[in-house]
């Protein structure tokens, strides 16, 4: 009876699942808007099956081992990949909590983030014998820590018990001095690798990564806004002399346009539309983007990497909806076909990279698919992000957390849940379904997910488009209360009604001085929304994208 019953049951769903998918994408609004609260609840229990596992096995240590339930120091191990110096008397420094913070506030969890930062500003210390990579401890613990600072004083009634005298400000700022010394070098570029107590090591290796070291000037950037240092003169210096050797496809660039974004600065737009336009025409083919020396732009791997998936994300910021919108597919469509991302696929064989066949719960495509729903509003998005929380459900969730996959061809698993997991897979899901914390304000997220507000005061010279206190320009209060930070100003905002004409804006758009569009010579035109090229001056005197 009972099979009966169930084959009925799959078989009535068989026929009225063309019917149910019809409805759907015809945007039906109360079935889109169940279909977000249910899967926000979904993505709100592993947030919390991962941070709760953390708490019992592995809190204050950094991360989670989910399948033994115990935990790994790993901050002195990350970047560090043949596990050389590790230190001897290392106890952790809550990374996972750390990098948590910022996402609890996301989730409204206001009791647990106080009871965080407390914990945190009681018993977090650095002055610690461990050498540790300076990309990673920027991106996952200074970022977690100055983002957790602004989030912490933005709102009057955030922390209860009033008790918050600047704590995770000055762990900051700690952190922030004892990177200094990696900066003391011939060229001003950093030393890879500090110690946090005795500074660089006697004979450090000079090497460094080109994909890690661009990617400091949002949080020590941010840090010296708020301390009033100078410490981003040192990072500035580094960025121009990182432009000039360039680097891969990847968060440097995101930090050139975000740095834009946040502190307004013209010289970093141009650095990056420049490289921009580099990676649009030397490695882009089709949706796909080939790896490729910069140098030479010659093409070295025919190759899809899962970090890569980060880029449409970038794209939407720009404005480049359409060209984000294809490559994001791509992505998906290899999603799809192994159940996760795989670390590398071979583009010209259509085939798995032999060695790199892990998954270790990574972000990015989360992340692309959470800008480029909040820049279209095309439900389809809502989809893949459906599919993505449920193959994380499905294939690596265990009793002790969420595990890394070691293989997806046989999703063997292994015995670490990142902590990128918790502050950037679950946020960015959450936000796909629920993008409340986002609106009316206007934030930046870190490579590492972490918020930090867009604030006028930071901004040497902005399009006032840009400056969050001049939102009221949108036509009607409705639209101004339904839209959010990502869909007003940053992202191009493309308004579905039927009865106002599309309104395109991206971060890269200056307006024409003129609203007729008439001019008398170039300076009086701006910057075109989608294509983010200058307009210029005609011969009959209006402003447009005139070819040379
Ligand atoms: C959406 O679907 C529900 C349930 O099928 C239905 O009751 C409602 O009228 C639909 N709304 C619109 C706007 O189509
Ligand atoms: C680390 O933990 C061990 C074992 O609990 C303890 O003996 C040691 O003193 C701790 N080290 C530091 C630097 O706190
Ligand atoms: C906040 O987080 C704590 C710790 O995980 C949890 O026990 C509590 O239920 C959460 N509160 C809400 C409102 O979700
Ligand atoms: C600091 O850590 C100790 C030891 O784990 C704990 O007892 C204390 O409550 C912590 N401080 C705060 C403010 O949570
Ligand atoms: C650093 O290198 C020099 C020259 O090779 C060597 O004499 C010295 O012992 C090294 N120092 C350490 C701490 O390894
Ligand atoms: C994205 O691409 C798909 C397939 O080409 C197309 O149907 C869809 O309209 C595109 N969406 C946007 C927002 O460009
Ligand atoms: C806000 O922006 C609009 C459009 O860019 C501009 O016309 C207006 O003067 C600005 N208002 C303020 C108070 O800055």
């Amino acid at each position: 009876m009972l099979p009966c019953k169930s084959l009925t049951w799959v078989l009535v769903f068989l026929l009225i699942s063309p019917m149910f998918f019809s409805v759907s994408v015809s945007q039906n609004d109360s079935y889109w808007s169940a279909k977000k609260r249910h899967m926000r609840e979904k993505v709100r229990k592993m947030f919390y099956h991962a941070y709760e596992n953390y708490l019992a096995y592995a809190f204050p240590h950094d991360e989670l081992k989910p399948l033994s339930k115990s935990f790994t120091d790993s901050l002195s191990e990350l970047g560090n990949l043949r596990l050389e110096h590790l230190p001897q008397d290392y106890n952790g420094s809550a990374l996972t909590l750390i990098e948590s913070l910022s996402s609890l506030v996301i989730l409204g969890n206001n009791t647990e983030f106080e009871r965080a930062v407390l914990w945190l500003s009681e018993n977090l210390t650095f002055d610690v014998d461990a050498r540790i990579n300076l990309f990673e401890c920027n991106i996952r613990v200074l970022g977690g820590l100055v983002s957790a600072h602004m989030l912490a004083t933005d709102s009057a009634n955030r922390l209860v018990q009033g008790s918050y005298r600047n704590q995770l400000l000055t762990l900051a700022e700690d952190l922030g001095r004892r990177f200094l010394p990696a900066f003391d070098t011939p060229t001003g570029l950093p030393y890879a690798w500090i110690n946090l107590k005795y500074g660089v090591t006697e004979n450090e290796t000079t090497e460094t990564s080109t994909s890690g070291c661009g990617s400091l000037i949002l949080e020590m950037g941010a840090l010296s806004r708020l301390t009033g240092t100078t410490l981003d003169v040192i990072t500035g210096q580094w960025i121009e002399y990182s432009s000039g050797i360039g680097a891969g496809v990847d968060s440097f660039y995101e930090y050139l346009f975000k740095a834009h974004i946040l502190f307004g600065k013209e010289d970093l737009w141009k650095m990056f539309h420049s490289a921009y336009l580099a990676v649009q025409n030397y490695f882009r083919y089709g949706p796909w983007y080939h790896e490729a020396d910069m140098r030479t732009g010659k093409a070295t791997y025919w190759q899809l990497t899962s970090l890569q998936a980060f880029w449409p994300g970038l794209q939407v910021l720009v404005g480049d909806i359409a060209a984000a919108n294809s490559s994001h597919r791509e992505f998906v469509y290899v999603w799809k076909k192994f159940g996760v991302l795989p670390e590398r696929y071979l583009l010209d064989h259509q085939i798995l990279h032999p060695t790199e066949k892990y998954y270790p719960l990574r972000p990015e495509l989360a992340e692309s698919t959470f800008y480029l729903y909040h820049a279209t509003k095309d439900p389809w998005y809502l989809q893949v992000g459906e599919s993505i929380v449920n193959s994380l459900n499905s294939y690596t969730k265990v009793e002790g957390g969420f595990a890394s996959i070691r293989d997806v061809t046989t999703m063997q698993l292994e015995d670490h849940q990142h902590s990128f997991f918790l502050a950037e897979t679950c946020k960015y899901l959450y936000l796909l379904f629920d993008d409340s914390f986002l609106v009316d304000r206007n934030y930046i997220f870190t490579t590492e997910g972490h918020p930090l507000p867009v604030l006028s005061s930071w901004h040497e010279r902005l399009p006032e488009a840009y400056i969050p206190t001049n939102w009221t320009f949108f036509k009607s209060e409705k639209q101004r209360r339904r839209a959010s930070a990502m869909t007003l100003q940053v992202c191009p905002a493309s308004f579905n009604s039927r009865h106002d004409k599309q309104r395109v804006e991206s971060a890269c758009h200056i307006p024409d001085t003129r609203t007729d569009h008439k001019c008398f010579t170039d300076e009086e035109c701006g910057v075109d929304s989608t294509s983010c090229r200058r307009r210029s001056c005609s011969m009959a005197g209006f402003c447009g994208l005139w070819s040379i």
